[in-house]
């Protein structure tokens, strides 16, 4: 979910309704604002969908100089008009917007507000009526708000704006995110800056557990015990246009042709006239010293993660495992002696991934983000942060962030390797190998026309698909599947090659269709005999292979890339074969079903 607020300003309206549609990524199940105009005009709008459906039932009376709003992602209570927020109490005096689950909810709509009557199902309603029965017990708004905050378990950002009192705005929060955004003669308050980007670039980060109070010009944070803090603002410079869609149909496709440019920056901006990528030597130091580096990822990051374990063994001599955050934060392997952590996120607010960090800190490991987004909650948390340097990525569906994870992991692998004065480290021209697939991309990203007609040959018509192959290739296919379920709704399956045969191969009929990744020469006539197997059981082979293996009958060739960096290239395919699949299905590519770019939550 996200949230807005905004107090002090003539239009909060617009203000809002732009901030919603640039946090849209955080979820779009429902959305609505609560907009105060002063001597008892008030407003309150929710609609189910999209942001477009809220800002089309916004009527011109809604105008005002304070107000809150929120885009969900359904968590608790399904997405409904009664469920989506802001919620209001009964008495309608406070509105509330939450991101975050209540965990403890039930129990104190039980101990306190048995007899009160809930418009709807969710933890967020709880926590409004709490505040409002408070106040009516004589509090303040704002001894309402810490008294109720005080009794809450589990996550929360907040911001709550009392009908009563139009001049302030409220702000909490534990785990969520949640910044405040400084203006002149007026102030802000986003999930995440980009959406404030165009009220302002200064920001103040919260930590959890404070509570503000917003009016016009000022902005009062206090901790848990009500003393009152200092904070001075950061800058935040993000390049407005870097989001804007242009003359592309979709995000996605922006992001896939930005590819490219990616890898040609990361090289520039990383490595030096000698070929070395220069990273902080602390940092570098602090990897050394690891003796064995647990990457910690969800969904796409995972994917790249696996890519990663490879870079950071070959060229570090490090062992590295990769490992799926909602897992490893309740389910702990057993750790090496000196373990390091390198947490692996586009967003750099997965909430599943912050559990980990939490538990890592409290054990005393260090460790490090490799994260798009530089100011995040797990940029700022890590002992070490690293950029991705992908620029904003707002289609849901990951895909430069990846191409980006991959080449800054190759980036750190190369530097710790030389760090370590690791031979094979040295002999690896990092940077010529990611200009190399700079420009293998962008000759995929060219044969788009050709991609389109394999989609439309391959998944037109089908309800499963799987992708194949080995080492790399097989952590390849596993992305690929994931973009062609996320957007096109395929059910689809990366597959190891040599386990189909295991069980899996049950499943191929007349035109199934599965597509093979063989870039690797060292199982490459495995692959390619494995996709004989499917093939003589009536599957619908399409075959990706590199240059140098490229055999008669393949249908995509990549270029030639180091086998431990191939994904680059092969994934280009994966995600345009996907974009193209979801276009011809009529699909809204850049926002699929029941997903969230940013899943700040467990
Ligand atoms: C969400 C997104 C995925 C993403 C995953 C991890 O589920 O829909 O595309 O891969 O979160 O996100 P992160 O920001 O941590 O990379």
């Amino acid at each position: 979910c996200g949230i807005v607020g905004v107090v002090g300003k003539k239009n909060a309206t617009e203000v809002l309704l732009n901030g919603l549609e640039k946090l849209e990524y955080r979820g779009y199940d429902s959305a609505g604002i609560y907009v105060n105009g002063g001597s008892g005009h008030d407003y309150l709008v929710k609609r189910v969908g999209r942001i477009s459906q809220l800002v089309a039932g916004v009527g011109p009376e809604v105008q005002g100089t304070m107000g809150i709003g929120h885009t969900r992602w359904a968590t608790n209570g399904k997405p409904t008009v009664a469920n989506a927020h802001p919620h209001v109490s009964n008495d309608e005096r406070f509105y509330l917007v939450h991101n975050g689950v209540i965990t403890n909810a039930a129990a104190l709509r039980a101990k306190y507000l048995s007899d009160v009557v809930f418009a709807g199902q969710t933890d967020t309603e709880v926590v409004v009526q709490l505040i409002a029965a408070f106040a009516r017990d004589g509090l303040t708004a704002k001894a309402a708000f810490a008294k109720t905050l005080s009794l809450l378990e589990g996550s929360y950002a907040f911001c709550l704006a009392d009908r009563t009192d139009p001049a302030h705005l409220y702000v909490a929060k534990n785990k969520s995110p949640l910044l405040i955004g400084k203006g002149a003669g007026f102030n802000v308050v986003a999930s995440d800056a980009l959406a404030m980007l165009q009220e302002t670039d200064q920001f103040i980060e919260l930590n959890d557990g404070e509570l503000v109070t917003l009016t016009a010009d000022q902005i009062t944070i206090e901790n848990a015990a009500g003393e009152q803090l200092d904070r001075a603002p950061i800058t935040v410079t993000i390049d407005a246009a870097d989001a804007e869609k242009g003359t592309f149909p979709f995000y996605m496709l922006k992001e896939i042709s930005e590819q490219p440019a990616v890898m040609r920056r990361l090289v520039s901006r990383y490595v030096d006239d000698a070929g070395t990528p220069q990273f902080d030597s602390a940092m570098l130091s602090a990897l050394a010293a690891a003796d064995r580096l647990y990457i910690v990822a969800a969904g796409t990051s995972y994917h790249a993660g696996l890519v990663g374990q490879n870079l950071f063994e070959h060229l570090a001599g490090v062992p590295t495992e990769a490992y799926l955050a909602s897992e490893f934060g309740y389910h702990q392997p057993l750790l090496s002696a000196k373990p390091m952590f390198i947490f692996l996120t586009q967003s750099g607010e997965t909430a599943d991934i912050r559990q980990v960090l939490v538990n890592v800190k409290q054990a005393g490991y260090p460790s490090l983000t490799l994260t798009n987004v530089i100011t995040s909650t797990l940029a700022r948390e890590a002992d070490y942060a690293v950029e991705l340097g992908a620029g904003p990525e707002i289609a849901v569906a990951s895909t430069k962030a990846y191409t980006a994870q991959v080449a800054v992991e190759a980036l750190l692998a190369k530097a710790l390797g030389q760090h370590k004065a690791l031979p094979l480290a040295a002999a690896f021209d990092v940077a010529h190998q990611l200009s190399l697939a700079a420009t293998g991309q962008q000759a995929l990203i060219d044969q788009q026309d050709k991609l389109h007609e394999l989609a439309t040959e391959m998944f037109a018509q089908t309800r499963n698909a799987f992708f194949i192959g080995r080492g790399t290739d097989y952590y390849v296919s596993l992305e690929a599947a994931l973009k062609l379920k996320e957007i096109s709704y395929v059910q689809a399956e990366g597959f190891a090659a040599g386990e189909l045969k295991h069980g899996t191969i049950a499943l191929i009929e007349q035109d199934t269709p599965v597509v093979a990744f063989i870039t690797d020469p060292i199982t490459a006539a495995r692959t390619r005999s494995n996709a004989e197997e499917v093939e003589a059981r009536g599957a619908k082979v399409l075959r990706i292979a590199s240059a140098a293996l490229a055999e008669p009958g393949d249908q995509l060739i990549v270029d030639d890339l180091d086998p431990m960096l191939t994904p680059l290239l092969t994934i280009i395919p994966g995600q345009l074969l996907a974009y193209f699949t979801s276009l011809d299905r009529g699909y809204d590519v850049d926002r699929p079903r029941n997903l969230a770019k940013s899943v700040t939550v467990e």
